[in-house]
């Protein structure tokens, strides 16, 4: 019994962590595929690939102890245990390599044909029973998948598939799929998407005015109402409730009542201040929240942690010049546990939250005075992501972004549930109180922090997951010179920064902490990006990422990702295309105030263009709907038709009005008297 609940309970985990169900190229162990710099020797895979050549020579070993003597099967079974290369494999074995040694065997690839007999499928699948099911496979990995059940014993290793399924129906019920659901199955070679032609960008995005705050950071609050958490840079956080779109309300903000007030331990600058906040995914059960924010060691006792110049990092803080007169590490980047328990009954009726700090979870000394990203994020997985730059200085001169021992230019994945010991601590030199995921990628790559989970990042501002396909990590990457720039997260992916900047080679002004070759590394390119001589205004730009659009408020943004620039008042929507695949285009989307905004819009002078100020961040609240946080207030994307841009399908969508699903029916019955539905 025992057993089978923990085996269960890892396989939630699973498929929690690399669903890999409706997603772009991913392999098996959730990394990025990769270009191979000589072609593989077995494997009929080039281009981007999801094995190495030790990987290639190790299926060609395997499928040489099979010793089919059968040339047609033997091909099939080549083509089987190479489907691992595919730059598809995560969705080809259905992302868990542990259980499953074979792909999906596609069960047919067109609609059965009635007049035939119901066991006659077409398809892979059914081409394999038909070729092989006589054929001898010692060691055959089909018979691995039914190992430990009953009838097969370990010594019947060499089979032929009529002895261990009655039929190709039994047959393909265990090995037999579709590509559905946005799954993919494998049909014999590489995977090639339909392609479903270039996609239309949408007219435009009307928004609506609801605020006159001007926030970073917008979180939905956890417990599934109509409210959201906002921030600003100085330090606040506030509890708001969010108005119903349409019905003409504005965001319920008390100014004055914080919900926290941290003003007095956040250091405050242009890059300084409460850069984050996330909510515990169980807060309603347990309070907790997290806050990372920057402080000034000379200001305050507690802002005091290790350099992240060190020798470790190949890095000597008495070389260091930082900017603005600091000294060196006078600034820190932390992020800092709180709780509501104590100021309500019960988390979701919590309208402040206790002051003092709960627990440290992170410090660290910063090199310079720009570049430390600073959101935090809870992943679907649970953990707690952490989105740190490179530390600033023109270029990363001490390349703290290409080095492993280093978490700048990183971005984290923490446990905050199991808190390490003391003795842990210490040894893994952790830079605070939390622990390492077990599948953090230093299990495999010794060279790493143990916090690492993806690196070679400049600045990241502001990541999100899709919230519909897992996989879908998001980052936008603020560029040097040249270029800004979209990635898609993945473990152990390498970014490219300083090596390359978007996809160019870069060469730093200065570099005393050395150079990484680019044929040393493997780097992922962005999937979107722009240059900055392109939409930039007052010849700045820098990227402020947005969101998988997910809502049906605007059906013809649906599934497309929305970003922006902070100085070029330019919103963007990444289309994919062919869905799932990790191609995209990116169009700037033309923008509007609807004519019935709560508040009025300000207008560019001499257009009719909103004056929207600096995009700082976007939002996503319970309903799915999409805001934008910048120095002018607050706006939410709103219907089409109310901005008078054409949408055919808005209509059609208006009658299935959403309903966020509350977390616990009775917290939000007394916590949130204006829900969504009601
Ligand atoms: C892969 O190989 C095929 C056949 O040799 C060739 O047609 C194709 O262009 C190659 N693709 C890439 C990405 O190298
Ligand atoms: C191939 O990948 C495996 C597993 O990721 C790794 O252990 C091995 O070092 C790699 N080999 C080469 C030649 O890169
Ligand atoms: C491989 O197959 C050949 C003939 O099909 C047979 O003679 C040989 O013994 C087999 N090798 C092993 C290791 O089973
Ligand atoms: C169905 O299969 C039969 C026998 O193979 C064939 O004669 C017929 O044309 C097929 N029908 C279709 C619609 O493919
Ligand atoms: C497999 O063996 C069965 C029974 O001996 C025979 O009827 C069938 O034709 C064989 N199939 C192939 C593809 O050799
Ligand atoms: C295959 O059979 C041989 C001989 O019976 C045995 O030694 C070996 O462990 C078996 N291999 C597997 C993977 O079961
Ligand atoms: C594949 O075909 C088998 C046999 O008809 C069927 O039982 C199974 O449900 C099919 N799987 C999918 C995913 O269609
Ligand atoms: C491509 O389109 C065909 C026909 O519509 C469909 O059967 C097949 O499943 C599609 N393939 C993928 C990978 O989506
Ligand atoms: C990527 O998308 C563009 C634009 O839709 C399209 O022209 C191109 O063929 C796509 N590339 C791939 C590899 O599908
Ligand atoms: C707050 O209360 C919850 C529920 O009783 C508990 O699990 C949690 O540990 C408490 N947190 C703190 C910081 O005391
Ligand atoms: C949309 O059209 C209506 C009616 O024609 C007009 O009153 C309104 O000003 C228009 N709004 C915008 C934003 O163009
Ligand atoms: C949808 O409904 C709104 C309000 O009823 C209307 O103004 C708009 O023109 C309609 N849009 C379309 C595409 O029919």
């Amino acid at each position: 019994m025992g057993g089978v609940l923990t085996i269960t309970l890892l396989f939630c985990t699973l498929l929690l962590l690399l669903d890999p169900s409706l997603s772009h190229p991913l392999c098996t162990d959730s990394r990025a595929p990769f270009t191979l710099k000589t072609p593989l020797n077995f494997c009929p895979y080039n281009g981007s690939v999801c094995c190495n050549s030790t990987e290639d020579l190790q299926l060609r070993k395997q499928f040489q102890a099979m010793n089919i003597s059968h040339q047609g099967c033997a091909s099939l079974l080549k083509s089987i245990l190479c489907a691992r290369c595919d730059q598809f494999s995560a969705q080809l074995f259905r992302g868990d390599s542990i259980s499953q040694p074979v792909p999906v065997l596609c069960n047919s690839t067109f609609p059965l044909n009635t007049s035939q007999s119901s066991s006659a499928l077409n398809g892979f699948c059914s081409e394999v029973w038909d070729t092989c099911q006589n054929v001898s496979i010692l060691n055959s990995p089909f018979a691995t998948s039914l190992q430990g059940q009953s009838g097969v014993t370990a010594g019947s290793n060499f089979t032929k598939l009529i002895e261990l399924w009655q039929s190709k129906t039994d047959f393909c019920n265990a090995f037999g799929g579709a590509s559905i659901n946005g799954s993919l199955c494998f049909d014999g070679g590489p995977v090639v998407l339909n392609n479903t032609g270039t996609p239309t960008p949408p007219n435009g995005l009307c928004l609506e005015k609801i605020g006159n705050g001007s926030y970073i950071n917008m979180v939905a609050h956890p417990d599934g109402s109509n409210r959201a958490f906002f921030s600003d840079q100085p330090g606040k956080i506030w509890l708001a409730t969010i108005p119903k779109e349409g019905a003409g309300g504005e965001l319920e903000l008390d100014e004055a009542n914080p919900f926290l007030d941290l003003t007095d331990e956040v250091h405050f600058d242009a890059e300084f201040g409460m850069m984050g906040m996330a909510f515990h995914p169980n807060f309603v059960q347990n309070g907790r929240f997290f806050a990372s924010f920057n402080c000034d060691k000379i200001k305050w006792p507690r802002c005091s942690g290790r350099c992240s110049c060190n020798s470790e990092a190949n890095c000597d803080p008495s070389k260091l010049q930082p900017d603005n007169n600091a000294s060196p590490c006078q600034y820190h980047s932390i992020i800092a546990e709180f709780t509501t328990n104590g100021t309500a009954l019960q988390a979701s009726l919590a309208t402040v939250a206790k002051p003092s700090e709960v627990r440290r979870i992170f410090t660290m000394g910063l090199p310079f005075t720009s570049h430390h990203g600073g959101q935090i994020l809870f992943g679907p997985d649970g953990y707690l992501y952490f989105m740190m730059g490179d530390g600033g200085g023109s270029g990363d001169p001490y390349n703290f972004a290409q080095n492993k021992k280093s978490v700048l230019g990183k971005i984290m994945r923490l446990d905050i549930d199991i808190i390490s010991s003391a003795a842990e601590i210490s040894n893994l030199s952790l830079w605070g109180n939390y622990s390492i995921p077990k599948d953090n990628p230093f299990t495999e790559d010794e060279g790493l922090l143990p916090e690492i989970w993806a690196m070679g990042l400049r600045n990241p501002w502001r990541c999100s997951f899709d919230s519909e396909r897992p996989s879908y990590f998001m980052c936008a990457d603020a560029g040097q010179d040249e270029y800004e720039e979209v990635d898609i997260i993945t473990k152990d992916g390498n970014y490219g920064w300083r090596v390359y900047e978007g996809p160019n080679l870069y060469t730093p002004r200065e570099s005393p902490g050395g150079n990484t070759s680019a044929n040393s590394i493997n780097a992922i390119f962005p999937v979107m990006g722009y240059y900055h001589d392109v939409n930039v205004n007052e010849g700045s730009a820098s990227i402020t990422g947005g969101y998988f659009y997910r809502s049906m408020t605007d059906p013809c943004m649906y599934g497309r990702y929305l970003f922006g620039d902070l100085y070029a008042h330019a919103i963007w929507a990444g289309t994919e295309s062919p869905e799932n695949s990790g191609n995209f285009t990116m169009s700037q989307i033309p923008f509007s105030c609807a004519h019935d905004s709560p508040i009025q819009c300000s207008s560019v002078p001499g257009s009719s263009l909103p004056a929207l100020g600096y995009i700082f961040s976007f939002g996503e609240d319970n309903n799915k709907d999409i805001f934008l946080l910048t120095s002018s207030g607050v706006y939410r994307v709103v219907r089409p038709s109310r901005c008078n841009y054409t949408c055919s399908k808005e209509n059609a969508t208006a009658t299935a009005s959403p309903s966020p699903a509350p977390s616990s029916p009775s917290s939000q019955h007394e916590a949130c008297p204006d829900t969504w539905s009601a």
